[in-house]
């Protein structure tokens, strides 16, 4: 078991040393620290030094990471090795953001032709809808695109289409629907005309329950108005693994852009999932997207451990998660544009590494994936930073900003990072009594560790490079913690339980249901007629 290697032993060992250590202490012992524990790879600077460790804490930590050999899942992943083991799957997504012409064989199949293949296609598609010649079945350009998706099918997309906006044309509107509350998508569809509207359906599975109510809707609402089912062959396009129940849905093969399964959902924006964001930006701004991935995927390939990004943040994610007792870590983007980013990596990080069993069944006796939660600053400063500076939960934190305005307002942007800066410098700084008025209501601890990641500015390939950092990062924490990111069996039971919970609401007899379960059943039935 992971915590009794010797490597982990020597860490809780290492960290009673650091009980009474101050980051305040460490600054003040070494003017090099920033630059120490810092660095810079493709305009992506990542600074470390405002958190909890020392340089032996790394070594530590890296030792802890060759014993349970990152390195080698790490090669396993990026070769193709079935390391999905529950689901028996490779973990490919690396392989769609590789250059064309590198060759990667998967069951004795060469795939990259495949992938880039399917890359022409999106590329055609997009272009036509953007420029005009992909019309409606009434003849009419196509003005507004609506993703439905759910998931890694909605998340991904809906995050680079708003943080990559400034890159959209007016002429095309996308949109995203992926609750299956019917307040959405009326909401979303009020405004839009049958005419010049198209539906693209997002679903590995293409059985996910609100994904195919929406689509349905989609289908009923656009053959209320255009009478005609050939008009779907105009209006719905489809993303999926699987071409039988796209077909029974009624979408062409013409409009269907396949995966395989060795894209999960929520890796799969780089896949034919990403259909909507080469509409919203074009093609060529999404490949910009994949080369910055690709340039992160060579980065953690080929940097030495102590050296590489997302290996640094994993362990420092593990070092307060079994070590600091952190329950939670809190991601902080100074970008507007990032608005989603919290959300979409909540899915990336809770559904990869909530797991409480190891890869061969046994249940783990230490903590694993923390709750991760966030929203822009300085929206955030005004409402739960304040739990963060003075409550009694350690929460690290991650500040992610663009050193490039991303508006014509530059003082937007200076003011926007100076609260950052401030921010961050609060949280590892603190301020005790004594400048505190001598109230104890006034005084912070500080020593509340952050990273803070600045790119250069906020473009694709930028923005492809973070989210492979959070990617791989993700992936090296489940390593060390001898569990399967990959899967998602926790999300298996309710969607069981679903069944029989409509069957109940609709009046039908449904047997299972628990009695506080059946009782606010009742309510709704009654209050809902
Ligand atoms: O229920 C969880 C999940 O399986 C996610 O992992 C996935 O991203 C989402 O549902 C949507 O799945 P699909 O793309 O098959 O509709």
């Amino acid at each position: 078991m992971l915590n009794d290697k010797p490597e982990w032993v020597a860490l809780s060992a290492h960290r009673r040393t650091l009980d009474n250590v101050h980051m305040r202490d460490l600054f003040a012992a070494d003017p090099a620290r920033f630059r120490r524990f810092s660095f810079k790879h493709g305009g992506l600077l990542f600074d470390y030094s405002r958190h909890r460790i020392t340089e032996d804490t790394m070594a530590h930590l890296t030792k802890l990471a060759r014993a349970c050999d990152v390195e080698g899942w790490r090669d396993r992943m990026f070769a193709g090795d079935k390391i999905n083991e529950s689901e028996n799957r490779a973990v490919l997504h690396t392989a769609l953001r590789r250059p064309a012409g590198d060759r990667l064989e998967v069951d004795g199949e060469d795939i990259m032709p495949f992938v880039h293949d399917i890359f022409g296609r999106m590329r055609d598609f997009s272009d036509a809808v953007r420029n005009g010649a992909w019309k409606g079945y009434t003849g009419k350009r196509i003005e507004t695109v609506v993703n439905i998706g759910i998931g890694g099918s909605d998340l991904g997309p809906l995050m680079v289409c708003e943080t990559l906006k400034s890159y959209t044309s007016n002429e095309l509107t996308v949109r995203f629907v992926s609750n299956v509350d019917g307040a959405q998508i009326s909401e979303t569809l009020r405004d839009c005309n049958p005419e010049t509207t198209l539906f693209i359906v997002a679903s590995k599975t293409f059985t996910t329950q609100e994904t195919m109510t929406n689509a349905e809707t989609a289908k009923a609402w656009l053959l209320a108005a255009l009478k005609d089912e050939k008009a779907i062959a105009r209006h719905f396009a489809a993303l999926s693994t699987n071409s039988e129940a796209v077909t029974v849905f009624g979408i062409t093969p013409d409009n269907m852009f396949p995966f395989r399964d060795w894209v999960g959902g929520r890796y799969s924006l780089w896949s034919a999932i990403g259909l909507s964001i080469c509409c919203a930006i074009g093609f060529d701004k999404f490949r910009e997207l994949l080369d910055g991935a690709h340039a992160m995927d060579q980065h953690f390939q080929q940097a030495p451990l102590e050296h590489n990004m997302p290996v640094i943040m994993a362990l420092l994610g593990i070092w307060y998660r079994n070590f600091w007792d952190a329950e939670s870590m809190a991601v902080l983007p100074y970008s507007q544009h990032l608005h989603r980013f919290p959300a979409f990596l909540q899915q990336l990080d809770m559904e990869s590494n909530g797991k409480h069993v190891t890869r061969s069944g046994e249940i783990v006796p230490y903590a694993t994936g923390p709750v991760v939660f966030g929203e822009p600053g300085t929206n955030g400063q005004h409402a739960f930073y304040q739990l963060i500076h003075q409550g009694t939960a350690l929460i690290p934190c991650d500040f992610i900003a663009p050193a490039k305005a991303p508006s014509p307002h530059q003082n937007h942007h200076d003011i926007l990072l100076a609260n950052m800066l401030a921010q961050a410098q609060a949280l590892m700084q603190g301020r005790d009594r004594e400048h505190s008025d001598n109230d104890p209501q006034k005084v912070f601890d500080g020593n509340i560790p952050s990273t803070t990641l600045l790119m250069d500015e906020l473009t694709p390939f930028h923005l492809g490079m973070l989210i492979a950092l959070y990617e791989h990062k993700v992936f090296v924490q489940g390593v060390i913690w001898d569990i399967n990111s990959f899967d998602q069996w926790g999300v298996e039971l309710g969607k069981i339980l679903a069944k029989n919970t409509l069957a109940a609401l609709q009046g039908q007899h449904a047997a299972g249901n628990d009695q506080t379960t059946g009782g606010l059943t009742d309510y709704i039935r009654t209050h809902n007629s």
